[in-house]
């Protein structure tokens, strides 16, 4: 049995794999035809923190595989009441056969794929989101073909997406140029273990107009993520530069996409005509949660179709 916890959870083979099997439920779903590969099969979604992409996408994926999903929030469930994650995890694995959760320290889902016999995949952490790093990568493929070799410029904040984007160039032979502000830098270490900071895949820039320079791809993410609130004012100080303009579009390669997991703030970290411009896929991105998931939890509950 396999969780998806991490982005490097799974290998690069897996991932070839993935993204085919994405590609081939996307077709089929365009086309109207039935793809019901999970049919009786039933998935947990438990969510700690607010969603709306990774909620629409897992369960109309769900339904749309011919499966069922249960739905479950801290405020409505004893999970917000205190009861061990371990007991939860014993739960609600013997009537399940798929969880996906979003929550707060990764720490807790490691725990909860401890103690469940069922197949875990990480909805969001503080730490990671491998969910949206396998839509983003997809959505690469689909505009621009392999991205091995490539250069991904993130720009802002050191968060789950950052250190998720970092674990999948190790994985897959892409570079990170990443900037952010000072005192808000990306873990490489816990990304990419105790030489990650010396990584060849990752390269660090004080100046985010430089970190753009020759980017295929240069994607952000809002200045606070769920959790850190009470930082919010500080952020807004100390991220005012990291704010993702034409002119940091036009240091990257003539044909670089703009990538945003979402939700966005224009006007903080991207400006409106980047988002919303030529070079911005963000829209294809979000729909790509939907494909790339589906092919996720079919690979996690049956293995390698032909
Ligand atoms: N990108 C993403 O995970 O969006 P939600 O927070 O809406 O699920
Ligand atoms: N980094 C953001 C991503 C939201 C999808 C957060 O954790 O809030």
């Amino acid at each position: 049995m396999k969780h998806y916890l991490q982005f490097n959870d799974l290998s690069a083979d897996e991932y070839t794999y993935l993204f085919e099997r994405a590609a081939l439920i996307k077709k089929k779903f365009k086309a109207y035809d039935k793809h019901h590969s999970l049919v009786d099969r039933t998935l947990a979604m438990i969510f700690e923190k607010a969603s709306t992409r990774t909620r629409v996408s897992f369960e109309a994926g769900m339904y749309q595989l011919g499966g069922s999903v249960v739905h479950l929030t801290t405020g409505d469930s004893q999970l917000g009441r205190a009861e061990p994650i371990e007991d939860s995890a014993k739960v609600i694995g013997r009537m399940v056969d798929l969880v996906m959760i979003r929550t707060y320290e990764q720490t807790k889902i490691e725990r909860f794929a401890a103690h469940s016999r069922v197949p875990v995949i990480n909805g969001l952490t503080n730490e990671f989101h491998p969910c949206q790093i396998l839509a983003d990568i997809f959505t690469f493929i689909e505009h621009r073909g392999s991205i091995q070799g490539k250069t991904v410029a993130w720009i802002g904040d050191g968060n789950n997406m950052a250190n998720t984007w970092l674990q999948a160039a190790q994985l897959l032979g892409f570079k990170v140029h990443v900037s952010t502000p000072s005192g808000y830098e990306v873990n490489a270490q816990l990304a990419m273990g105790a030489d990650g900071a010396s990584a060849s895949c990752y390269q660090f820039f004080s100046n985010p107009q430089e970190a753009c320079q020759g980017a295929d791809l240069v994607t952000t993410d809002v200045w606070t993520s769920m959790g850190y609130e009470t930082e919010n004012e500080a952020r807004r100080l100390a991220f005012a530069d990291w704010c993702v303009d034409a002119e940091m579009m036009a240091a990257a390669k003539p044909d670089a996409l703009f990538m945003h997991c979402l939700p966005a703030h224009r006007g903080e970290e991207v400006e409106a005509d980047v988002i919303d411009g030529p070079q911005s896929v963000v829209w294809d991105e979000a729909e790509n949660r939907l494909h790339v998931q589906k092919a996720l939890m079919e690979y996690l509950l049956l293995g390698r179709l032909a």
